[in-house]
């Protein structure tokens, strides 16, 4: 579903080249974790992949079902089914989470064909998916993510994923800011969406996440590339040993 080959890119501005050769396949109905120390490049591929100008790719692809999203902007990839959560996610002022939530869903439908949500079932859709969170209806109200709390963005974060049904989607660092509660709301949100048909990117520091969200392959991203790929045992052993093994392994 997702492939990326030989990807590098750099930074618009200033030209330095962050991904350096990049290689991954993700398949569908899979879940895949992408680890990798801090500046190993991972929030710069999941911003890459959503289409952010600050980017630039000099060379390889990336293929979502067979086609290139590199020409695509990010609504248009948006539109095909890509989803970003992302490490840090956007205030936006004066917008309610429920007005944004009813044009996001609304111009999904739109991509796929699909008629406008009649009100009612627009509420209910969001009422139950809020509530599988955890979520208070009245922080709905509220502007999205401003003044959210780190775990309540996170929460905000995946009530769109499962009210948009994305086929990809891509969260990095969920597990951060999260209490022990969140992470196992947000980690059951995930498993929920879990499904042959969507494949799912999870950047993450932590085995504890990787306990609640079980991978079916971990990825090492160093240094721009990805070094080393397994399944789930791989994290296990990251957390024993650290990444010194793997990027000696690499050398
Ligand atoms: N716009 C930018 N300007 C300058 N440097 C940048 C920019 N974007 C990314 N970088 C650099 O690229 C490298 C990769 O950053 P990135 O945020 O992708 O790392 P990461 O793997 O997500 O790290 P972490 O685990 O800490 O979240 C870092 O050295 C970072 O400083
Ligand atoms: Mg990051």
């Amino acid at each position: 579903m997702l492939e990326i080959r030989n990807l590098h890119a750099r930074i618009a501005e200033d030209g330095t080249e962050i991904i350096r050769g990049l290689n991954l396949t993700v398949k569908k109905g899979e879940v895949a974790a992408i680890m990798g120390p801090n500046g190993s490049g991972k929030s710069t591929l999941s911003y890459i992949l959503a289409g952010r100008e600050d980017y630039e790719v000099t060379e390889g692809d990336i293929l979502f079902d067979g086609t290139s999203i590199l020409e695509m902007d990010p609504a248009e990839r948006a539109a095909a089914g890509v989803f970003l959560a992302f490490q840090y996610p956007v205030e936006i002022p004066g917008v309610a989470t429920m007005e944004f939530l009813k044009v996001a869903m609304n111009s999904q439908r739109k991509a796929r064909g699909e008629p406008e949500l009649k009100i009612p079932d627009f509420l209910k859709r969001v009422k139950d998916a809020a509530g599988s969170l955890g979520m208070d209806m009245a922080m709905l109200k509220r502007p999205l993510n401003v003044g959210f709390s780190g775990g309540e963005k996170k929460r905000a974060e995946i009530l769109q994923m499962k009210l948009l049904e994305p086929r990809l989607c891509v969260l990095d660092e969920t597990d951060s800011g999260l209490d022990i509660d969140a992470l196992k709301v947000v980690a059951d949100g995930v498993n929920s969406l879990r499904s042959p048909d969507r494949a799912m990117v999870v950047i993450t520091h932590y085995q504890r996440l990787l306990d609640l969200i079980v991978p079916d392959t971990v990825h090492v991203l160093y240094r721009g590339q990805v070094i080393k790929s397994g399944d789930k045992s791989l994290a296990l052993q990251l957390e024993e040993q650290g990444y010194a093994g793997v990027v000696g392994e690499a050398a």
